[in-house]
Order: structure tokens, then sequence, then C-alpha cells
């Protein structure tokens, strides 16, 4: 079986160089899709009422949702959380709660009974809590992956959106007795495949990279390692968007694509194609490790934020050789 590449199309130019990129391939196994402009495209109510309000961004890149939860008239605080199919038990939350004199928020799960206890890991980040004419606006942000076992993994497709309201103050997280709040659940594609292509620049050049002939393990999942360098005298781009190329027939292997740009304080980097765990793959495959792209499953096309003086860009940088 053939297996991807994803292309990197570029535009503008500078100075000359060779770089090298390494492309990873995970194949089989996660998530998907691409963000726009404003800082929350997605919103959803989360309760029947309306009283609770979820509005949401993905960065792809950083792998991380920010959340921003609206609740309107806040009574003693709020649970929210993500689980398997939607129940309170096994779920993985953030809690905002009051023993009355103080607000507490924490990274929390539940157990199989719905016991809540604070998490050890604390992967929910609250970024800003802030009082506004609607109601409490609650931002925190969580990667889709956090490696705790506690905590869900935010994957493309429905996720189970799980809430609670604290109508009173507790003494202590463990005290908050979930089957006696009001709760609910909602499902919501967090992560959207959302493609909007901008106009491109008329010297906007493609640029194709891709692992060829590989022949996809029998196994349930594989990292795909594969070195190439751009063509000779390739100059300083500015990338301004990227999009995936699967090989046909490939399409639900391929789960996840990154390229990545190699230190530019190497001279040359050792050809590798092979799996990423591989004893074979050579220690200075180390160094490339800058994050030019990331593609995963549902995502098509992916456009950078344009290019103007001092605005933000993504820009690929080599040392004159
Ligand atoms: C993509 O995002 C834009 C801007 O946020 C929005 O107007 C548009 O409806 C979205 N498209 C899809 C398919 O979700
Ligand atoms: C998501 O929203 C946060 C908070 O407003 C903002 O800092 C961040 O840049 C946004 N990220 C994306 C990918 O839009
Ligand atoms: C939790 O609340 C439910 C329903 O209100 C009640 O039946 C149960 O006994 C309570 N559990 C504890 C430990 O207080």
């Amino acid at each position: 079986m053939q297996v991807p590449s994803p292309s990197v199309r570029e535009a503008a130019s500078m100075y000359g160089t060779a770089v090298a990129v390494f492309l990873v391939i995970l194949v089989a196994a996660l998530q998907g899709s691409a963000p726009p402009e404003s800082p929350f495209p997605y919103s959803i109510p989360l309760d029947p009422e309306g009283t609770l309000e979820l509005s949401w961004n993905v960065s792809y890149v950083q792998e991380t949702v920010h959340f921003q939860l609206l609740v309107r008239e806040l009574k003693a605080g709020v649970l929210f959380g993500m689980s398997d199919r939607g129940e309170l038990e096994n779920a993985d939350l953030v809690v905002l709660w009051t023993d009355g004199d103080s607000a507490h928020f924490g990274d929390a799960w539940t157990d199989q009974k719905g016991q809540i206890h604070l998490d050890a890991q604390q992967d929910y980040q609250l970024l800003r809590a802030q009082r506004t004419r609607e109601g409490l606006s609650l931002l925190f942000k969580r990667p889709f992956s956090t490696c705790d076992p506690k905590d869900y993994l935010i994957e493309d497709g429905t996720v189970h959106l799980v809430y609670g309201i604290l109508e009173e103050p507790f003494q202590s997280l463990e005290a908050i007795n979930v089957s006696s709040l009001q709760t609910g659940l909602q499902r919501v594609q967090l992560l959207k495949p959302n493609i909007s292509i901008p106009a491109l620049p008329s010297d906007t050049r493609t640029v194709e990279i891709r692992a060829p002939d590989v022949l996809v393990p029998g196994r349930e999942t594989t990292y795909w390692c594969y070195i190439t360098e751009l063509p000779d005298g390739f100059s300083r781009h500015h990338i301004v968007m990227y999009e995936p190329i699967v090989t046909k027939g490939n399409e639900a292997l391929v789960h996840h694509m990154e390229v990545f740009q190699c230190a530019a304080e190497f001279e040359s980097f050792p050809h590798f194609s092979g799996p990423c765990d591989s004893k074979m793959k050579p220690e200075r495959l180390n160094y490339c490790r800058h994050v030019l792209a990331a593609w995963a499953l549902g995502a098509k096309v992916r456009a950078l934020p344009s290019i103007s003086p001092g605005g933000p860009h993504l820009c690929m940088r080599a040392s004159k050789k």
C-alpha cells in the first residue's frame, strides 16, 4: 500500500538555502480540522434554558481548544466537561464552585459512582474569569490529549459535553453530590473542518512533500518518519497555506501528518524512511522539531494568517550555507 504526504503551498521569497524537512505520519488513530479569524468561531447553548453557553476555538497546531463558558445567573457554581456517552460518571470535568467564602476552579473527574475528585494533573487551565453584563464568563483551555488517563481525549467526531449547575455552596469538591444537581448533556463536534480559502498572491508557489512508497505495516498504529530536502537554492518563503495529499484508497488509514523543519545549524541530514520508533532512525533527526504544518483527519485546507508587515506570519528560516 502506498501512503500519503502533505503538500505545502507557499508564496513570496528572499534568500537562498536548502531546508530539510521531516515528515511524520500517524497511520490509523486520531482527530481533525481547520479554524478561522474571530477568537470563538463556534458557539452552542448547553442547557435547554440557555443558562450555559459554550464558545470555543481550536488550534490544530498547538492541539489545544480554548473554551469560553458563559454562565448566566450564576448561583453557586457550575461543572462542565466531557464523557464517553454523556454520563456524569467517568467524566472529565472542570468545576467552578464556592464554599460560601471563596470561589475555586479545578480540573476534576468523576468515578463510576459519579463521585467527584480533584485531578492530580490540572490540564484545564483557567485563563480568565470575568463578570460581564450577560453573566460570568470563564475562559480556559485544554490540549486535545493530556496523557492523563483520567482525562477525555478530544477527537474528531461527536463529543458528549456534560454540565451541571450548582445551586448552593459546597464545603469541598468531594461534597458535591452530582445526582442532586441539574445536569445534562450536549453533543457537539468540537474539532470542525472549516474551509475558507483566501485569495492567494500571484507569485504563490506550490511545493509537494511526499513520503513515497510506504508499505503500511499491519499494526494498529504506526508513526512513519520520512526526511526530505527542499530543492537546492530554495529561498526563504512564507507559507500561506497547506493541504494534505493522501494516496487514493488510504484516506481512512491516514490520521495525522506533521511537517517539521530541521535545525539550520547542520549542513545536511541523513535520509530516512521508516517507523519513527525504529532503532535505525538517525539521532540527528531529533533536531527536526520545528512544526511547519500539522494536519489531522477531517481537515482539508489550512490557510495561515495573511502576511502583513508586523502581523502574524509563519516563515521558513534557514541559515545560509
Ligand atoms: C467557517 O468559519 C466562518 C468564519 O468563522 C463561518 O462564517 C463559516 O460559516 C464557517 N463554515 C463552516 C462550514 O463551518
Ligand atoms: C482562541 O481564543 C483565545 C482567547 O481569546 C485566543 O487567545 C487564541 O488566539 C484563539 N485561538 C485561535 C486558534 O483562534
Ligand atoms: C445524592 O443525591 C441523591 C438524590 O438527591 C440522593 O438520593 C443520594 O442519597 C445523595 N447521596 C449522598 C451521598 O448524599
